[in-house]
């Protein structure tokens, strides 16, 4: 059974060496497997589908599918359910799918076998297969036959879905594989070595709806290559090698996938014909200009993110962008036509009046030019983030009103305007990334037309809150001189009664009133990397305590003076980060009933948190962090398991120093002393090792210093006593 075949010789499957040994463990495999029939026909001949049973030949039974991925047949095996709907025999070894093979199951409506290191597909496999209408055949290697196999394919007129990704075929290889072949509606040939499509590969494909050529090598696709297929609804051609689509007229096609490839031109025929395309993603390729859209279309998403487009007006030199004018060459055979585009009047008649989704996120554009949003009054979703946007204008009868989601994160934004008069003109946002744009404030209309706006990010702009009451005498700061004369300098949160979340993330803000947020029910406030806010008091956010839920001071420099946080008013805070601070001791959180989450990572606490101090927050916590401090191994004596460790959510990484060491606190002997008595012991030996050599050479000087007076001394005594000696 764990032999696989030998491949078929040249192009016919005819392998003599190995009929023997195949019939032979069929054989084998099918006196197997009918024991395995008969312990589970019961389950299988419930027809709903809720039984599960599994045969011995390791095959799943459920209902009318059966399921045998994976076992490492060689052959189909012969004694399953002979009235199976649906056979799934991915990743066993078959090599050759052998005439006649799936004879025992007549009723077979779904077949895949990916997977299968399939050479071959016998002429006469499918012969009785007449209910088939789905076939996987994915990742195998179908090249090497492909004229039975395809042969073969023939043989199945009811076919409406096939799956021949992975099998390195060419487009000469497909087009026979796909001849006549004319009740197909999905087809997948994704994944091979396509590389040039003409009118043949796809003739007579009449029900085709669904094509999906994504990830071959296509670099050409000849006019009319599509043209029979009248039913075509979704093509996918996403990373092939296409240069460019001009003259494109597939009005049927509802969905068209080109991302990844390498356009730098997508130019739609100027045809009359109303366009049934609905979504269009051109995304990751090389477009240097707004795509020229069909004249009368359905497009609703449009994405043409990470590109190379700009809009060019000031290039050429007029003040309107009319002299613009690209010059295509198509080439037809021996024809030759020129076909010349004036840009900004193409883009000014594709129609764009049902769009509703628009990326153009990683481009180049450096302005939106007058009349962009008035083209598209139902857009509902702007991704303008990466790009080179230096301001940003909303003009009178542009009102932008179906607006819901404008991302101008990413830009070089050092100025938003609104038209004066301009009424209710974001009236339906609700969200606005303003992310890391060089904003110093937002004109305080803008946030009032927008009442229906519950996020905000403006983190990474240099703005301020604006003050309340307006101070008299203090001066106000210089303005920078590059900046546009009635630009905002600062930005007014108040009384926003819409706004939910908002992130001022890294605004260089300073210490702020309580009145800041006053009428403004945040639930959602990102402070987060603002050296100082607080100035070590919660009194700035008194405001909107009783709704704030979540709440980040990350590296805002909460001192050891602010230990004391006092949370009494955030009855419903449910996560609050500190981390990035100065702590040196778990804060004493007064009166937070509903916190959830603590983070205190990357502070200086240098010991875990007592009994008493668990039991503050103890009923509600589920997740604390506490890794990246400096704690004290020897410190931890009676605290190392915390009452509830299970909250401690990072506890396996939380570490300790121990003299020059760091150590995992998890990973500490029972009871932290131990660690320290090993240190004193340690102290002990080094002690001893310090001390050991001055005790050896005081004795030697103490012995070197007797036996220098030693000698005399016995001379002195022999001498005395040399005369009355009796020898
Ligand atoms: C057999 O099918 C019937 C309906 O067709 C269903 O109600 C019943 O639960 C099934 N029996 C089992 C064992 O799944
Ligand atoms: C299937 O049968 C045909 C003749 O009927 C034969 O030419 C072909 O080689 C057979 N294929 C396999 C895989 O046995
Ligand atoms: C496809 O159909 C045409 C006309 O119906 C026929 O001439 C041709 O032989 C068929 N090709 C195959 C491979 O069946
Ligand atoms: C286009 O195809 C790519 C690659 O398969 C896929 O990631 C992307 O989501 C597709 N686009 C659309 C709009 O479905
Ligand atoms: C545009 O006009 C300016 C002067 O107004 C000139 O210096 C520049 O060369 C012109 N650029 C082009 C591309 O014509
Ligand atoms: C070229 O132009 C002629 C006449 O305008 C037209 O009939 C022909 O289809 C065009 N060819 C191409 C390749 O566009
Ligand atoms: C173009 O090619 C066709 C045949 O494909 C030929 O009949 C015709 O004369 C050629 N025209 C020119 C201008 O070469
Ligand atoms: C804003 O955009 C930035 C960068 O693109 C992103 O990281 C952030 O999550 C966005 N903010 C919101 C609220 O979506
Ligand atoms: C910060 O707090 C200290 C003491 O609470 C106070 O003296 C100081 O004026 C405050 N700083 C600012 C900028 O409000
Ligand atoms: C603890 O150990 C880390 C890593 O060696 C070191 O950066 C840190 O300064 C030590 N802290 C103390 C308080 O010894």
């Amino acid at each position: 059974m764990q032999s696989s075949l030998p491949g078929c010789p040249g192009l016919t499957c005819l392998c003599p060496a190995s009929v023997h040994s195949v019939a032979l463990e069929m054989e084998l495999l099918s006196l197997w497997l009918c024991l395995g029939f008969h312990f589970s026909t019961l389950q299988w001949r419930n027809g709903s589908g809720a039984a599960t049973a599994v045969s011995p030949g390791g095959c799943q039974l459920m209902g009318v599918t059966v399921d045998c991925q994976g076992q490492n047949f060689v052959s189909v095996p012969t004694s399953l359910p002979p009235h199976s709907r649906v056979l799934i025999l991915d990743a066993n070894p078959l090599g050759t799918l052998w005439n006649h093979s799936l004879q025992p199951y007549p009723l077979l409506e779904s077949l895949s076998l990916r997977s299968c290191q399939l050479v071959c597909i016998g002429y006469h496999a499918f012969q009785e297969q007449g209910h088939l209408r789905s076939l996987a055949l994915a990742d195998n290697s179908l090249s090497e036959n492909y004229k039975e196999t395809a042969a073969a394919l023939h043989t199945l007129q009811g076919l409406q879905k096939l799956d021949l990704s992975g099998n390195s075929l060419t487009e000469d290889m497909a087009a026979l594989m796909l001849q006549n072949l004319s009740s197909l509606e999905a087809v997948s040939l994704a994944r091979n070595t396509l590389m040039r499509l003409d009118e043949s590969v796809f003739e007579g494909l009449e029900n085709l709806r669904e094509l999906d050529l994504q990830r071959n090598y296509i670099f050409e696709i000849e006019g009319g290559a599509f043209d029979s297929l009248m039913e075509l609804r979704h093509l996918n051609l996403a990373y092939n090698n296409l240069p460019c689509i001009v003259d494109f007229g597939l009005s049927q096609l509802h969905v068209l996938n080109v991302s990844y490839n390498s356009l730098e031109w997508f130019l739609a025929s100027r045809q009359e014909t109303t366009f049934e395309l609905e979504t269009l993603d051109l995304s990751h390729n090389q477009l240097l200009f707004f795509p020229l859209l069909p004249q009368c279309s359905k497009l609703h998403s449009l994405l043409l993110q990470d590109n190379n487009m700009g809009f060019y007006k000031d290039l050429y030199n007029t003040s309107s962008p009319q002299e613009m004018v690209a010059q295509f060459l198509l080439v037809d055979g021996n024809v030759t036509n020129v076909t010349t585009v004036n840009l900004w009047e193409e883009f000014a008649s594709s129609d764009l009046s049902a769009l509703r989704f628009l990326d153009m996120s990683q481009n180049q554009f450096q302005y939106l030019p007058d009349g962009f949003l008035k083209k598209m009054p139902s857009l509902a979703h702007l991704n303008l983030n990466r790009n080179c946007l230096a301001s940003l204008h909303f003009r009178e009868r542009e009102p932008a009103g179906a607006l819901a989601e404008l991302d101008l994160s990413h830009n070089m934004l050092s100025e938003l305007r609104l038209a004066p008069g301009l009424a209710r003109c974001l009236g339906s946002l609700r969200l606005l990334n303003l992310s890391d744009n060089q904003l110093l404030g937002v004109p305080a209309r803008l946030f009032a037309d927008a009442n229906n706006l519950t996020t905000i990010d403006l983190s990474h702009n240099q703005i301020s809150l604006c003050p309340w009451p307006l101070p008299v005498q203090v001066p106000l700061p210089l303005p920078v001189p590059s900046m546009p004369a009635n630009a905002p300098s600062c930005v007014d949160f108040r009384n926003m009664v819409s706004l939910k979340r908002l992130s001022l993330e890294g605004c260089g803000l300073r210490v702020f009133q309580d009145c800041a947020f006053q009428g403004t029910p945040l639930t959602h406030l990102d402070l987060s990397g603002n050296w100082g806010v607080l100035n070590g008091s919660m009194a700035p956010l008194r405001a909107v305590a009783p709704t704030l839920q979540a709440l980040s001071l990350r590296n805002v420099g909460l001192s050891p003076a602010s230990e004391k946080l006092d949370l009494s008013g955030f009855e419903h805070l449910r996560e609050l980060d500190l981390s990035g601070n100065c702590l040196t001791s778990f804060p004493r959180l007064q009166g937070s009933p509903a916190l959830r989450t603590l983070d205190l990572r990357r502070n200086r606490l240098t010991a875990l948190p007592t009994r008493a101090e668990w039991a503050q927050v103890a009923g509600s916590l589920r997740a604390v962090y506490l890794s990246q401090n400096p704690y004290d191994c020897c410190g931890l004596d009676g605290r190392v398991a915390p009452p509830r460790l299970d909250t401690v959510a990072d506890w396996a990484v939380v570490t300790c120093n121990l003299s020059s060491k760091v150590l995992r606190v998890a990973e500490l002997p029972a009871g932290a002393p131990q660690g320290c008595k090993w240190e004193r012991v340690d102290m002990g030996l080094l002690y001893l090792v310090l001390i050991l050599p001055s005790c050896l050479t005081l004795l030697v000087a103490c012995t070197v210093i007797f036996l220098t007076f030693k000698k005399p001394l016995l001379q002195v005594i022999k001498s005395r006593c040399h005369w009355s000696t009796i020898y």
